[in-house]
């Protein structure tokens, strides 16, 4: 059984846990995990359908658990708030004890050369889902007896590009922020919360479904120009296509990257690495940070090649 001792003396099993965007990729599997380590999970997302996989999915594998699935766009403040409160009347629960910031989009690439719109949408989704969702599960959780805040953010969060050739700015910059935020929070925490730890997640290439759920986010939203003819369903093959290619790719799959952040957490650690590319690029950049950016700078395996 998963228990989060060390530390903390804090044992999953009976604790509530909070995950945002459960529906899909590793938000799904750490519902999953959560649920049959014994931890009561609530989720949200803004893919009703997946969402609710997900609950039957967890709910089967940890019979006597309580899974809730709620819609929320964690971008959105009042959706957030209207989140919190169904969590706290469906689970008949005062506190929680575990947050995962984990819904997140890739999209607004360039500054330079896109619109605006998915720029924002992007960091609002990346960064703001961060900051809304903390200001209102952070309370509850410094309410509780013990608690972990676990933020996801990338390796496009000590680097800020795909390769030397692709930009990645909103959310490279979301990415830092929530990178920064995290940290700030442990010393935050020691002196203010101590029974409460954070970390902070960089997953290198994963295979999810982020590539499609990004592309179907953003051009619901207007924010991102959608390739092809939607009409004669040429946008979905092509996004079909592209998140094959990405799952196939990945040399981490979306179950072992929530059994490795979960390990993380169960070792106390606050800076939790998923995958050898993540380790990589954080070796590389150490070793000579002036490199990062050249012409014949890195590139993050497997997406950029
Ligand atoms: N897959 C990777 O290679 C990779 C690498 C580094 C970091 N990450 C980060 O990991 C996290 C999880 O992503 P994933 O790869 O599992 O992708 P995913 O698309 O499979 O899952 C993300 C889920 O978040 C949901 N979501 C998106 N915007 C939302 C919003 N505004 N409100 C609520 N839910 C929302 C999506 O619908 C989806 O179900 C993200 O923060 C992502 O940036 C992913």
């Amino acid at each position: 059984m998963l228990a989060l001792e060390k530390g903390l003396s804090l044992d999953v099993a009976g604790r509530l846990a909070v995950v945002t965007g459960g529906g899909s990729g590793m938000g799904r599997e750490l519902v999953v995990q959560l649920a049959a380590a014994g931890c009561d999970v609530a989720t949200c997302d803004v893919h009703g359908a997946e969402l609710a996989e997900t609950v039957a999915l967890a709910s089967a594998g940890a019979p006597g658990r309580r899974v809730t699935g709620h819609g929320c766009d964690v971008a959105d403040e009042a959706q957030v708030g209207r989140f919190r409160d169904e969590v706290l009347a469906e689970h008949d629960r005062e506190h929680v004890n575990l947050l995962f910031n984990n819904a997140g989009v890739g999209g607004g690439y360039s500054f330079i050369a896109e619109d605006r719109a998915g720029w924002d949408r992007t960091f609002a989704i990346c960064w703001g889902g961060v900051y809304n969702c903390s200001r209102a599960f952070v309370p509850l959780i410094v309410a509780s007896d013990a608690g972990y805040i676990v933020n996801t953010s990338s390796v496009n969060g000590f680097w800020a590009a795909l390769g030397p050739n692709v930009p990645h700015s909103a959310y490279s910059t979301a990415k830092f922020a929530v990178k920064g935020f995290s940290e700030s929070l442990i010393t935050d925490l020691r002196v203010n919360a101590p029974h409460v730890k954070v970390a902070v997640v960089m997953p290198g290439h994963i295979g999810t479904g982020i590539v499609a759920n990004s592309m179907r986010i953003l051009a619901n939203d207007g924010s991102e120009v959608a390739t092809g003819d939607a009409a004669t369903g040429e946008f979905d093959e092509l996004m079909r296509q592209v998140d094959d290619g990405f799952r196939a790719r990945a040399p981490v799959s979306a179950s072992e990257a929530a059994a490795i952040i979960l390990d993380g957490v169960r070792n106390d650690a606050w800076r939790i690495l998923v995958g050898d590319d993540a380790r990589e690029l954080d070796d590389a950049i150490r070793a000579d940070p002036l490199a990062a950016y050249g012409p014949d700078g890195l590139a993050l395996r497997g997406i950029t090649g």
